[in-house]
């Protein structure tokens, strides 16, 4: 049986769940999400989310460290909404019931992260996404008008009289189906799973890029990839986030001779924005020919295992003691800045559809993003792009920043075998990863090109289509988009950085690397 609602939302993160329930005000909604409903990026959001309640703070300031970490790239007007509208929806969230952590006095606990001027972010302990879901999806579960179909995969955006009008999708089963909607919200998250190493779940495949990319959906500013620093890197043990709340409560980074050497490379130190932060490590390895490692040695215990608990299990687990121990840590790939364009209201380049979340790409983030700035993106926009579904609003002329196109793809034939997922994320972690340089980009790119030509044809000769080939075929999309976008901009800047151009170059490139596929 095929699925009919007045609105459909792919995903059921904090973006697709904040859009339900606004949209569920107007009419139907069907969310359809691919795996277990509460698995996304938002149930491992550890930090927090930011937000200018503070009494030493405001929306200006707020915006300022955003734009500081944007590096030049974000979109003042978007920046505008985040940071105002940001404020409003997080105190919404108190009013819901999401247990954020509280003074003795009983004023929310901010807490500091990197390239914060002031504490601003709220959180739930080291599992703020979790609460943050866990608040949604009782009002989700208790309205009427909304119906989420777990277990469902959604393999392209169908498109009629140029525009979206709604999507097909793999049920339980396998069998394909169609759920067709007024308008359709792409809520699918990010990409970390292209990279070998990220902090990412497995769901994480850049599915919606990949699909709205080749329904002729526009995308933007994929060259920018952000590294978490501190991951940690146990031989045998799963990567998992330290995260940036430990330094912000004073956790050092350390040299394999118990050394804090990251002001050594940078004047913010340890609070530097991640990018810098991930290559003063690489370099400290680098000089050192040693792992480096976080430590809080010098902090409570008490204190550390009462604010970080589930950071402490996850060390635990891999044999250390987070409060006692040095623990390994190394850059991955966390978050995507780029995505599918939209403008401030989440309308992406194809009628019909809007974007919200990590998929979208806003502005909000430009080159780099501020942490905690990706919660209430989802939440912001989520809400706003409901709205603007709501209202049927349809713009006849998109607007966009300056941007210069990618380079052309090729046209290949397909006489080589497609990879597996290791193989893909190998090669994207090696060429497309923190450190990149001409030479790299290009073979990354042309061994990407000839990949996903032969996955397309993989695609169009198989009748019954298996999750994991078309895991890889996005996967491929995905990572192709991105070495191309890297390619091309010849300069360092936020997340990219690139080892023949490590300067700024205000001149060509303070703007967009965009891309729309050529459709036949
Ligand atoms: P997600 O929460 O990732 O949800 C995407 C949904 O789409 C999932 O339900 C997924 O299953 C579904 N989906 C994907 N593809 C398909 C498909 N083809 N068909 C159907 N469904 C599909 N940000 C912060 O602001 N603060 C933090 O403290 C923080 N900590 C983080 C810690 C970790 C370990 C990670 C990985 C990220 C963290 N982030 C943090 C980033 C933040 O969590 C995400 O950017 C944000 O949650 C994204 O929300 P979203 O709703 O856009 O996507
Ligand atoms: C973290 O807790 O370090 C992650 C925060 C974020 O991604 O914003």
């Amino acid at each position: 049986m095929d699925v009919r609602g007045d609105f459909l939302v792919i995903g059921s993160g904090i973006a697709g769940l904040r859009a339900a329930l606004a949209l569920a005000d107007a009419g139907d909604v069907v969310v359809l999400t691919k795996a277990d409903p509460a698995e996304s990026n938002t149930g491992y959001a550890q930090g927090g989310i930011a937000a200018a309640l503070g009494p030493d703070d405001s929306v200006a300031l707020h915006a300022r460290d955003t734009m500081a970490a944007g590096d030049g790239l974000c979109d003042p007007a978007a920046v505008d909404v985040l940071v105002r509208d940001g404020a409003r929806y997080v105190q919404e969230l108190c009013d819901w019931g999401v247990a954020f952590d509280r003074a003795p006095n009983g004023d929310i606990a901010f807490a500091r992260e990197a390239a914060h001027s002031v504490r601003r972010v709220l959180h739930a302990r080291d599992a703020t996404g979790r609460e943050i879901a866990r608040a949604l999806w009782a009002r989700v579960a208790a309205h009427p008008r909304i119906r989420v179909c777990d277990d469902a995969l959604v393999t392209s955006l169908i498109v009629r009289d140029g525009g979206c009008v709604g999507v097909t999708f793999a049920d339980r089963e396998g069998a394909v189906r169609v759920a067709d909607a007024h308008a359709t919200l792409l809520a699918t998250g990010g990409a970390g799973q292209v990279f070998r190493e990220t902090t990412n779940p497995a769901v994480a495949t850049g599915d919606g890029i990949a699909m709205a990319y080749r329904a002729g959906a526009r995308v933007r500013d994929l060259e920018f990839v952000q590294f978490h620093p501190t991951v940690m890197n146990v031989a045998g043990a799963p990567r998992f986030l330290l995260s940036e709340a430990l330094r912000g409560e004073g956790a050092r980074l350390v040299n394999a001779e118990g050394e804090a050497f990251v002001s050594r490379y940078d004047p913010d130190g340890d609070l530097a924005p991640r990018d810098r932060v991930s290559r003063a490590m690489v370099r400290e390895a680098q000089r050192t020919g040693a792992p480096v490692y976080l430590s809080v040695q010098h902090l409570s215990p008490a204190f550390i295992h009462e604010r970080f608990p589930t950071i402490a299990q996850a060390c635990r687990a891999a044999g250390l003691d987070l409060a006692r121990d040095l623990i390994p840590v190394s850059p991955a790939a966390h978050y995507m800045m780029g995505g599918v364009a939209t403008d401030l209201f989440g309308q992406t380049s194809l009628p019909g559809l809007f974007a919200a979340g990590e998929v979208a790409c806003t502005g909000v983030h430009g080159a780099n993003r501020l942490a905690s700035n990706s919660l209430l993106e989802g939440l912001v926009f989520g809400a706003r792009a409901a709205a603007a579904m709501v209202d049927g609003r349809e713009v006849s002329v998109w607007p966009e920043p300056p941007c210069v196109s990618a380079p052309a793809a090729r046209t290949l034939g397909a006489d080589e075998a497609v990879p597996d997922d290791a193989g893909v994320r190998d090669l994207m972690w090696r060429q497309v990863g923190l450190l990149r340089d001409a030479e790299g980009l290009q073979s990354a790119v042309s061994t990407l090109e000839r990949w996903e030509a032969a996955s397309q044809q993989r695609l169009a000769r198989t009748v019954q289509v298996e999750p994991a080939v078309r895991r890889t075929a996005n996967l491929l999309m995905v990572g192709l988009l991105m070495a191309r976008a890297a390619l091309r901009r010849q300069e360092s800047r936020g997340g990219h950085f690139r080892t023949d151009f490590p300067a700024h170059d205000d001149v060509h490139w303070k703007r967009h690397v965009a891309e729309t596929a050529t459709l036949p």
